[in-house]
């Protein structure tokens, strides 16, 4: 919806899919949480409305987005030009590069994307770690819509390793000690919020509120008492 929308009804609806810590994923309490997320508040509260957050498969957020489903997709979704001909993005809110999760105990420690030839290597359907892995053709690829259903398989050797963004394949080694991180593939990707194309009053609205987030609150207070 556009920023009249939005505010006539109420509500930000925001679309994420939450097997992606600490973006976005579910706690203890059945809530979603995480980085995003509070960006997301941040981005109600400051329209003055309730925030909506929902749950969808990552390769369907940019066609409920198009179709008016959800009014953002907040997601750890990096900006590439193929996207960007579809739907606008905010300003970039994160680097981000991939990295190859493997089991660790096996002596299989792939040092980059070359030694996943012949592997069997899972990722999530449509994100960026799917394409650079689907890149090379012998590579055996399983996709899978959560992670968390990738890493299952890779705890049953089901796959060899998973390929995934850094940050959030540090949270999953955190959590499951069994798994490592092998490999970092410099991908420099830089995250950022989905708008519908033509939307331009809430881009601009999503670009104050992050780029707000930059600034520290000295900063602040020097625009508040010294600027306009
Ligand atoms: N940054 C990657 C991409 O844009 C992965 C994002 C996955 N996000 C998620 N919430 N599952 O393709």
């Amino acid at each position: 919806g556009t920023l009249a929308e939005i505010k006539e009804r109420g509500k930000l609806i925001i679309g994420t899919e939450p097997t992606f810590p600490p973006f976005e994923y579910v706690n203890e309490k059945n809530e979603i949480v995480g980085f995003d997320i509070d960006i997301a508040q941040k981005i109600a509260d400051e329209l003055g409305v309730e925030l909506e957050i929902v749950n969808l498969p990552f390769d369907s957020l940019i066609p409920a987005l198009m179709s008016d489903k959800i009014d953002l997709i907040v997601a750890g979704m990096t900006i590439t030009e193929e996207r960007a001909k579809v739907i606008d993005f905010s300003i970039p809110y994160f680097n981000a590069n991939q990295a190859i999760v493997v089991r660790g105990n096996e002596g299989f420690m792939p040092a980059t994307l070359e030694d996943l030839k012949g592997k069997r290597v899972a990722v999530q359907l449509g994100t960026t770690g799917d394409l650079v892995v689907s890149d090379i053709k012998e590579i055996m690829v399983t996709r899978f819509q959560k992670f968390t259903d990738a890493f299952l398989e890779l705890q049953n050797k089901r796959v060899d390793a998973v390929v995934l963004d850094e940050a959030v394949a540090n949270a999953y080694v955190k959590t499951f000690p069994k798994f490592v991180v092998s490999a970092i593939i410099d991908t420099g990707e830089k995250y950022g919020i989905g708008v519908k194309k033509g939307n331009t009053e809430l881009l601009e609205f999503v670009n104050t509120v992050v780029s707000n987030l930059f600034k520290s609150p000295y900063d602040l207070l020097v625009e508040k008492w010294f600027e306009e």
